[in-house]
């Protein structure tokens, strides 16, 4: 074998990581802190509201609501890394008792309960959301949806966080 063979090892060792975040369709990247505090007030997320983030990533939109607007937070996320460390820095801030991390997928967990959803997923995670949100949301809950908008659904607020919108819902 020659040796430059061994400079191609890497190659599929990085297309196989690729592949793990993508399959998902959408990768894990976190809201910004700033984006996540607009998004909530933007919802008028008030006292022991049920907020839920489809697809929680490491926690901190939980931990931002439970801490900063004393919300009930659960949380729904699929990648099991992403699930032990939001559950380790929510028993690091000692929020147990106000937030749950729920190891499922979206698709298969009833979310009836709740009253606001904040959602950052791929263009075609959030319009495969929307049959969902129409089948066992309660009238009046509100979605908000960072970068990607719910196609058909009226918006009520659209404001710009960050280098993107965010777009707010009403059931
Ligand atoms: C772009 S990140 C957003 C993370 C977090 N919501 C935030 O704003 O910081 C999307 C997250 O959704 C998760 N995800 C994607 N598809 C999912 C599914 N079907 N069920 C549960 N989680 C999912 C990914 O693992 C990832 O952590």
């Amino acid at each position: 074998m020659e040796w430059y063979w061994f400079s191609l090892i890497p190659v599929p060792v990085l297309l196989w990581l690729w592949f793990e975040l993508i399959r998902d369709e959408a990768l894990p990247i976190p809201l910004p802190k700033e984006t996540i505090r607009k998004m909530l007030k933007l919802s008028s997320v008030k006292e022991n509201d049920i907020v839920y983030d489809l697809g929680s990533g490491d926690g901190r939109a939980l931990i931002i609501a439970a801490k900063e607007f004393n919300a009930k937070a659960i949380g729904i996320e699929k990648n099991r890394l992403l699930v032990w460390l939001s559950r380790l820095t929510i028993s690091k801030n000692r929020l147990q008792d106000r937030i749950d991390i729920v190891h499922d997928d979206i698709f298969k967990k009833k979310i009836r309960d709740a009253d606001v959803i904040l959602i950052y997923l791929s263009h075609k995670l959030t319009q495969k959301l929307g049959p969902k949100f129409q089948k066992e949301l309660n009238k009046g809950t509100r979605i908000i949806s960072a970068s990607h908008p719910l196609i058909g659904w009226k918006i009520i607020r659209k404001i710009r966080t960050g280098h993107f919108y965010s777009y707010l819902y009403k059931v």
